[in-house]
């Protein structure tokens, strides 16, 4: 058994208020696509799915006269750094293990270089994964924010997604032996 499930990060209404403001859809499609990038790798796809799942986790608004602005946004953005910080929190409240809460946290934060005065620094593989898996999902102008998913249908794909790892870590199978 994992310490922490996607669903279990699903269901927490820290992640039904955050990640909804920056979309579901797109959280989900970044996970799966981290999961499958991970075992390509041979990564650890429970932490590259979750990463995956949070990285946009600390995405704030900016609004101004009742539309998205861009600009402001590209000035002021910090949502790698807040997602990090606020990932972390919930793992660490849903019971995850300090040093796997802290590795998913750092994918988190260098998922992207928005936030950094210079696009040089090396990532490990593992965050270099979340950086990819955001990209494959990415839309011109911001769109896959706006891609919507029924909750029902979300929660169905983090079920089967959970599965997915579990098979990969081989825990269906100890499961079933114990
Ligand atoms: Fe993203």
């Amino acid at each position: 058994m994992r310490d922490v499930t996607l669903l279990d990060i699903f269901e927490h209404h820290i992640t039904q208020k955050y990640v909804k403001r920056s979309g579901f859809a797109h959280a989900i499609a970044v996970a799966y696509h981290a999961f499958h990038l991970a075992k390509e790798h041979n990564e650890d796809v429970d932490m590259a799915a979750k990463a995956g799942f949070l990285h946009d986790i600390g995405h704030f608004t900016w609004y101004r006269n009742g539309k998205w602005d861009y600009d402001l946004y590209r000035q002021n953005d910090i949502h790698a750094i807040k997602g990090a910080e606020r990932a972390h929190k919930l793992l660490i409240r849903l019971g995850e293990n300090p040093v796997r809460a802290k590795a998913t946290a750092l994918a988190i934060l260098f998922h992207t270089d928005s936030f950094l005065p210079t696009n040089d620094i090396t990532r490990t593989t593992l965050q270099q994964i979340v950086k990819w898996a955001d990209e494959r999902d990415e839309e011109e102008g911001g769109a896959h924010h706006y891609r919507t998913i029924k909750k029902e249908r979300a929660r169905e794909s983090i079920i089967r997604l959970d599965r997915m790892i579990d098979e990969e870590l081989g825990l269906e199978q100890n499961k079933q032996l114990s």
